[in-house]
């Protein structure tokens, strides 16, 4: 079988060399797009492949169409939103996740973002500690369990929220269940958003919860942009001079937001939460084995769109 793999960012060397050492031992081709500069090299580079590894790169219906021998696309990393997964379904496509396989590298990136909003930009200007201030997990999955862990070992005080799983839970996992998302805003110094883009969480985190948060605090995005509202956000932070934004998917109003509110805003230029060479080693194996796997015995298991 040939295996493409298609990332736009690329994975660390010892990633590559990790995926390529699994495809082949057990029987296929791995082919490499890396850093391809347009969608369309994308189109053009499946037309043969029978399975794709991808990151953030778009697999939309015309790249499907195009990928005549596709079987199986696994998304090396939690996020699937950039699979248009009916489109897949009705190619009869497999895709999977290899979910919490870089879930520690994004963790430590929002305690990181945390701390450098905390300390003003790393500029000389008197900050704050985080110690002993709240933080709000909007989301405990992978990702916001250990964010929680990491802000309590911090000497933080950890409350969360989950649609989906009971206060119980919330519990186990370290954190004080918060009544509603809007008490989570309202009680939290620090809220961390772990939620996923979906149609029911794109534009769901606007100028009513922003402006809930209490004085001070700070918004951590290390999710996706879309789940911000950001017209939302730039009336918040116009309306609120004591909060501040932080977030590793560049907002498209950022030059708006610099020239408004100068270091209350932050965003990385390309997101780079999951850019760590452990991240890159262990959700890039993982997609590896899952695609030898499914052409060795048909295990389906991480498969998202059942
Ligand atoms: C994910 O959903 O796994 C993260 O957002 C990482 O995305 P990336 O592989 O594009 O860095």
């Amino acid at each position: 079988m040939k295996i493409l793999l298609a990332t736009q960012k690329p994975f660390a060397a010892a990633a590559v060399a990790g995926i390529r050492e699994i495809v082949e031992g057990a029987g296929h081709e791995l082919v490499a797009l890396e850093k391809y500069p347009e969608q369309a090299d994308l189109v053009a580079a499946v037309a043969d492949v029978d399975a794709m590894i991808i990151r953030s790169d778009k697999v939309t219906a015309e790249v499907l169409d195009a990928a005549k021998q596709l079987k199986i696309v696994v998304r090396a990393g939690a996020g699937y939103d950039n699979v248009d997964l009916a489109a897949a379904t009705a190619h009869g496509v497999v895709v999977m996740n290899t979910p919490g396989q870089n879930s520690n590298a994004v963790a430590e990136l929002a305690i990181a973002m945390m701390i450098f909003m905390a300390r003003t930009q790393f500029t000389p200007a008197t900050g704050t500690e985080i110690q002993g201030k709240t933080v709000g997990i909007q989301a405990f999955g992978n990702v916001g369990r250990l964010v929680g862990q990491k802000a309590a070992a911090l000497g933080m005080k950890v409350k969360a929220i989950d649609p989906f799983l009971p206060a119980e839970k919330i519990v186990e996992g370290g954190a004080e269940p918060a009544k509603d998302l809007e008490d989570l805003y309202a009680t939290c110094d620090y809220i961390s958003v772990h939620i996923p883009a979906t149609p029911e969480t794109i534009g769901s985190i606007g100028y009513d919860l922003i402006t809930k948060m209490p004085q001070g605090a700070t918004l951590v995005n290390t999710a996706r942009k879309e789940v911000i509202d950001e017209a939302g956000l730039e009336k918040a932070l116009e309306a609120r001079p004591d909060l501040k934004y932080v977030t590793d998917v560049m907002p498209d109003n950022y030059a708006v937001l610099q020239e408004k509110f100068g270091l209350r805003v932050f965003a990385t230029p390309k997101k780079m939460g999951a850019q760590s060479k452990e991240a890159n080693v262990n959700a890039g194996l993982a997609a590896a084995r899952q695609i030898a796997g499914y052409f060795e015995t048909g295990c389906t298991r991480f498969q998202v769109n059942k």
